[in-house]
């Protein structure tokens, strides 16, 4: 052991490393006990290591999974590489700019927390955890159908409007039930998945539970989500096959919040959203875990920045790590950025204290890049600022016609 964790100290010092998670993931052992702070952990691939220390295998293998053979999980990642930041020089970057204003709230950044379920697995915090985190740091939330915590706690504890993501169920009037709930616990916005229609196979979750030797039930009683409470959902599928892009013009009709479409992978998707009355277009692959297509969701996003043409914001997430590959994405057209794993990492490592070291890391380093290329504020960062990425689209609307 002495002489493997000498050898892991060899490596982590080493020039030639260059895939840090892999890293991560192989000295997890020796990590997981010395990392004891959370302002001890260095980046998010640290705090993915850490949360392995924490995280039963099973709930890890729920966290991390892809889909098939994880080729869209990677692809989340490899993505990045394919834009090069452009930096401009002798510019005044002495005061930065991160605020932004959207969908009835006010934060300081455009990173924000993604809707990712049954975070009680996670830690005993859960959802309350993730939401007192984002308001210390001013992130904003989104909450999921699936959250171990109901919405009015979580939206109490964030003290700020959140959004409620929606899975919308087989049953309509279950439907019209749960976003009545969101709303009248103060949510602004709902965000409609509808990139799970079929069903998926998650084989690194099913690899990972082989290695979980405590019994499921201890976690798995039955219960259904606090979101689903007083509806019988027996027989009730929680994503509908039947859906259609009129769904968005139905749901107005029974909600004031705006309505945003995630899980848009292609332009003329984007566009149909948009035509159908969507407040906004969500960017997302489901962080790798719906359709198996092996394009990363920053890759998607140039023809959909051209599609919406500024017409409603743009929101993306899939794979973010770093404060660059945020960056990389303001560039080109997304007006916020999500990210879901990472927090969660936080919130297995350390709980609350963990979710705000991984958000504090990340805008660390987005400022960072920002001072770096020569752009202070969020509007100055456009595709001029990436290798060979185009002409500038206009900005949406985020904040400015939502408010
Ligand atoms: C464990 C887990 C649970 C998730 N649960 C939901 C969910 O309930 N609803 C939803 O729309 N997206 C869900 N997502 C997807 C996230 O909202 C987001 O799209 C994705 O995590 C972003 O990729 P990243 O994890 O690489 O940052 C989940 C993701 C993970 C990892």
């Amino acid at each position: 052991m002495t002489h493997r964790r000498e050898f892991l100290k060899y490596l982590a010092a080493s020039p030639l490393l260059t895939n840090y998670s892999a890293f991560a993931q192989e000295v997890e052992e020796t990590l997981g006990e010395r990392l004891t702070d959370p302002s001890d952990v260095i980046n998010v691939f640290e705090m993915e290591a850490v949360a392995r220390t924490n995280i039963p295998p099973a709930h890890m293998g729920y966290l991390n999974t892809g889909v098939d053979s994880d080729d869209t999980l990677r692809a989340n990642r490899d993505g990045f590489s394919r834009f090069q930041i452009k930096p401009r020089r002798l510019v005044d970057v002495s005061r930065t700019d991160t605020n932004v204003s959207f969908l009835g709230a006010d934060a300081s950044s455009p990173i924000f927390l993604c809707p990712v379920g049954s975070q009680g697995a996670y830690h005993a915090e859960a959802e309350l955890g993730s939401a007192r985190a984002a308001a210390a740091k001013g992130h904003h939330m989104v909450l999921s159908t699936q959250s171990s915590t109901a919405v009015e706690a979580v939206a109490e504890a964030k003290g700020q409007p959140i959004w409620h993501q929606l899975y919308p169920t087989t049953r309509w009037e279950y439907t019209v039930a749960m976003l009545q709930r969101a709303e009248a616990a103060g949510c602004t916005s709902v965000c409609l998945t509808i990139d799970l229609p079929g069903g998926r196979n998650t084989e690194t979750q099913s690899v990972m539970t082989r290695e979980d030797d405590r019994t499921c039930s201890n976690c798995h009683t039955g219960r259904s989500k606090p979101i689903f409470d007083g509806l019988d959902m027996r027989g009730v599928g929680l994503n509908n096959p039947n859906l259609t892009w009129d769904v968005i013009g139905r749901m107005k009709e029974v909600t004031n919040m705006n309505v945003i479409i995630k899980g848009i992978e292609v332009d003329t998707d984007a566009a149909l959203a948009v035509q159908y009355g969507a407040d906004a277009v969500w960017v997302s692959n489901h962080g790798g875990r719906a359709t198996e297509t092996g394009k990363g969701s920053i890759e998607c996003l140039p023809e959909i920045a051209a599609a919406v043409n500024g017409r409603v914001p743009i929101i993306i997430d899939g794979g973010f790590r770093r404060g660059t590959d945020i960056y990389k994405a303001l560039a080109l057209g997304a007006d916020a950025v999500g990210i879901g794993r990472p927090y969660c990492w936080g919130l297995g490592a350390f709980g609350q204290a963990g979710v705000e070291r991984v958000l504090d890391l990340l805008q660390r380093e987005l400022l960072i890049t920002m001072r770096g290329s020569g752009t202070p504020t969020l509007d100055s960062i456009g595709p001029e600022y990436i290798h060979d990425a185009g002409t500038r689209v206009p900005r949406g609307t985020l904040g400015r016609e939502l408010l």
